[in-house]
């Protein structure tokens, strides 16, 4: 399994100076480590908490991290004591194997919500193959809420460019696959008056439970506290880290590096106080995605229906199904002209053929796909670089 997040180094920064964020994950680590701690960092980017682990006394640091942004740490670690006690992998969590369990061990790998990547699947495989029995697993759990709000601005900066834009292009059609996927909601804090009604409880991920979270699904019932014009849901997840250390990400408070997400309404509904709300919020993992589903009813006080919706990320790219037709266990696939050239690549990467050589071979097999050397040899170099 391979992950690209492409983070950029400058928001690697970002998380590290967020304080929000970072103040509980090292108030955790303070907690816990001793001189004689085994510590592994998943996902250590350019190295914050693999350092602090090092500050805090850890007798020895595992740092796993895909990304090339461990080459930064390991440039960082030269001028950090106590880095050399540092053993630097690049590589996913998942695929490697330690010559020794850790007595704890810590990665913050969320998104916009938990459900992001292989995070939770990473963070059950540590807890079951690198984690000591009796070790501390760093983070503990999220909570997650949803809440419906009166909130233009979240659908409008999205919006406007499909509905009118300056050009005078009809591009209303691609709204319809706008208002199936969530996006992160615009940086500032909300006004409480926004929010139409208290906060539900969507679920719990569980980080210390025996069985991995595969997804969520509550029915979040809300009486509205007040009318207006409903036009979506915040969703935000408040991280425990360990016990009695976390953050909240909710919309009424300063955003943290995480930010929250919004789910836009298929269309703005304008609704009293006393009417109700009813969405249908489900998470599941399939294949290398999750899907996100919203299914909303509202009524009135007379349980008359004023809208329903049923939305999700499923529905967001018109080729999500024929992708999905191909990862079907039954499904015989045949590979297709990409396949045939990485194939061909691979098969010559035998240590006896230069790059140059494969170039040429891929220039004269493949000349549509290649029209010049220098194309046919960026492709050479890119699996030279992956699987060389
Ligand atoms: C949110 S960043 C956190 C970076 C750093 N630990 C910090 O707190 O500032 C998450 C990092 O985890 C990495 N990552 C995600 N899953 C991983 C896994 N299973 N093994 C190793 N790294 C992983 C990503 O590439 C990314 O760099």
């Amino acid at each position: 399994m391979s992950y690209n997040d492409n983070y950029s180094l400058i928001a690697y920064g970002q998380m590290i100076e967020d304080l929000g964020r970072f103040q509980p994950w090292l108030d955790a680590l303070r907690r816990h480590i001793h001189e004689d701690s085994v510590v592994l960092d998943i996902g250590c980017g350019p190295g914050a908490m693999s350092f602090l682990a090092c500050r805090f006394g850890a007798r020895k640091v595992y740092a796993i991290e895909p990304d090339g942004s461990i080459e930064v740490a390991k440039r960082c670690a030269a001028g950090i004591p106590g880095a050399d006690r540092i053993e630097w992998i690049r590589g996913m969590s998942t695929q490697i194997d330690l010559p020794e369990q850790a007595d704890i061990v810590v990665g913050d790998l969320h998104g916009n919500l938990p459900f992001y990547t292989s995070n939770i699947a990473s963070l059950a495989d540590a807890r079951k193959r690198h984690l000591k029995p009796g070790g501390i697993l760093l983070p503990r759990r999220d909570q997650l809420y949803a809440v419906p709000a009166s909130a233009p601005w979240e659908i409008d900066a999205i919006e406007a460019p499909w509905r009118r834009n300056a050009l005078d292009l009809d591009l209303t059609p691609a709204l319809s696959m706008l208002v199936n996927q969530f996006w992160r909601a615009r940086g500032k804090e909300t006004d409480a008056e926004r929010l139409l009604a208290e906060p539900a409880h969507w679920g719990t991920v569980d980080y210390h439970a025996a069985e991995e979270t595969r997804g969520l699904d509550s029915t979040l019932d809300w009486t509205l506290d007040c009318g207006g014009r409903v036009d979506g849901l915040y969703v935000w997840f408040d991280g425990e880290v360990d016990t009695g250390l976390g953050f909240s990400n909710s919309p009424l408070l300063p955003e943290l590096q995480y930010g929250r997400a919004f789910f836009p309404l298929e269309h703005p509904v304008d609704v009293h106080a006393g009417d109700r709300m009813q969405t249908r919020l489900s998470v599941r993992r399939m294949l290398d995605n999750w899907v996100f589903r919203w299914d909303t009813r509202i009524t009135d006080a007379a349980s008359v229906t004023k809208a329903s919706f049923k939305q999700s990320t499923f529905r967001m790219q018109p080729e999500d199904l024929a992708l999905l037709r191909k990862s079907d266990a039954s499904h015989a696939p045949v590979l297709a002209e990409d396949g045939q050239i990485r194939l061909m690549v691979l098969s010559m990467m035998d240590g006896q053929h230069s790059l140059s050589d494969i170039a040429n071979v891929l220039l004269a097999r493949h000349p549509k796909q290649f029209r010049n050397f220098e194309m046919a040899l960026a492709e050479a170099a890119s699996c030279s670089r992956r699987f060389g």
